[in-house]
């Protein structure tokens, strides 16, 4: 026990820790060693980048990378770039892109890019004193903070508005700044959190030398100074829409207007059932964090962000929603997310920037709408799927073709289990078992 306790891991070098690692922590120390040492990059140079975005690194986790091409959004054609582990997600945005290309693609419009921050702080003056003095409070804030919004101002972007916000209500002395940014092209996490620690440090400051605050009214704490990853005012709205009878061949067994009812009630019911509506939302994070991965973007704070935004209103529903009205259907979701096509992982991580590429170097509202977009194709087609052959259908597909690749199995296998199993539940056991007899079936007796 006492010798997997070690102090100074962070300073031995990567092969120390990976040895370490891999003898202290794995049956055969060697094998450990030499898979996880088998995904260092050949290039010294690409490695070092790697190692750069975090610590502690032994090796590189690969996760697939694939595209689902034929995105028609706001009428430019886009091969939408995808990272994700999950078989069957990449196959079914394809799917529903190439459904839609036909009937106008997807529409995505972003209605507002404000982002927002707060410096919490506890203070045992009275409010009305600060509330007058806001004006000169607000002046000094911007005034101290120029050195870190200047660059930024110049590019159209910077503090939009500071708030005051009294909640010693519900909590004694507790209080806000609530600030509003506008960060551009980038997702602006690093210079909304500099602002607002600077902008905590002038808060505390100009409290103390307020001399008509007597006493403790002179002692203002900051409790935190962060960025809220909730941003309803950085907001982009994605959907399609035809008129009911174009849906057909949406399912080759259903009329249109049964697909279209039938769809509708489904995403109803996502609407109204918590536990649905977390899977349903699930679908179409399916989408959104694979591009957002595949583009360097903080899947974290938009999956948080995305889940505040569903439990608003005091409980969790659906982020899509479909009207049929006048022969029309209308299927969309209104997603906020801070993501950025400048800074971060987007410039230094060489396969974010490609996708970038790929996608025309967009702007970050452009992203927006691609990202979106993939959500609710995602969504379109899992509910599509659900409401029609089952999910298993699609999902037992790639499931055999994991579990043939882990046998090893042979085109010609292949070939022979697709079909054998073309009716028949698919397992582990199952497929294995169908491997032994297959191969046991061909040795010559
Ligand atoms: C699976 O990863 C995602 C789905 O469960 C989404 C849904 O149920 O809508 C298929």
């Amino acid at each position: 026990m006492q010798e997997k306790k070690i102090s100074g891991f962070s300073k031995l070098s990567k092969s120390e820790k990976l040895r370490w690692v891999a003898t202290h922590f794995a049956e055969d120390a060697d094998a450990a060693e030499q898979e996880l040492k088998c995904f260092w990059h050949e290039d010294e140079e690409q490695q070092r980048v790697f190692d750069g975005f975090s610590e502690n690194t032994i090796s590189n986790y690969f996760l697939p990378y694939g595209i689902a091409p034929n995105f028609l959004i706001n009428g430019r054609l886009y091969a939408v770039p995808m990272v994700i582990e999950e078989s069957s997600v990449v196959a079914a945005a394809s799917s529903a892109a190439k459904f839609w290309h036909p009937r106008g693609g997807f529409k995505a419009e972003v209605l507002s890019t404000q982002k927002l921050g707060q410096v919490h702080f506890s203070w045992p003056g009275d409010i009305r004193q600060l509330r007058q003095r806001f004006p000169q409070l607000e002046q000094r804030l911007r005034t101290d903070a120029k050195h870190i919004t200047r660059n930024m101002e110049q590019r159209g972007g910077g503090v939009q508005d500071i708030e005051l916000i009294d909640l010693s209500n519900v909590e004694p002395d507790y209080y806000q700044l609530r600030v509003r940014f506008e960060t551009c092209d980038s997702m602006g996490a690093n210079f909304i959190n500099s602002v607002l620690e600077e902008f905590g440090n002038s808060l505390k400051a100009f409290v103390a030398e307020q001399e008509a605050f007597s006493g403790k009214a002179r002692e203002l704490e900051i409790i935190m100074a962060i960025l809220s990853n909730y941003t309803p005012d950085c907001v982009v709205r994605a959907s399609v829409s035809c008129a009911v009878d174009a849906l057909q061949g949406a399912c080759p067994d259903m009329p249109a207007e049964e697909f279209a009812q039938k769809f509708a009630k489904a995403i109803r019911i996502a609407e109204i059932d918590p536990y649905r509506a977390t899977t349903h939302n699930k679908g179409i994070f399916n989408g959104v964090d694979a591009v957002v991965l595949a583009t360097g973007n903080d899947f974290r704070a938009i999956e948080a962000c995305g889940h505040t935004h569903a439990s608003q209103g005091g409980q969790y529903r659906s982020l899509s929603h479909c009207k049929i009205e006048d022969g029309v259907f209308t299927f969309w979701m209104d997603l906020p997310m801070a993501v950025g096509t400048v800074g971060g992982l987007t410039k230094l991580h060489p396969i974010a920037r490609r996708s970038l590429d790929i996608l025309g170097r967009p702007s970050a509202n452009e992203l927006m709408a691609v990202i979106a977009a993939t959500g609710l194709a995602q969504n379109f087609a899992a509910v599509r799927s659900l409401i029609t052959t089952g999910i298993q259908q699609g999902h037992m597909k790639m499931h055999l073709m994991n579990i043939l690749n882990h046998l090893n199995a042979k085109p010609k296998e292949v070939k022979e289990a697709v079909a054998h199993f073309k009716d028949k539940v698919v397992s582990f056991t199952a497929v294995r078992e169908f491997l032994k007899q297959y191969r046991k079936q061909l040795v010559p007796k």
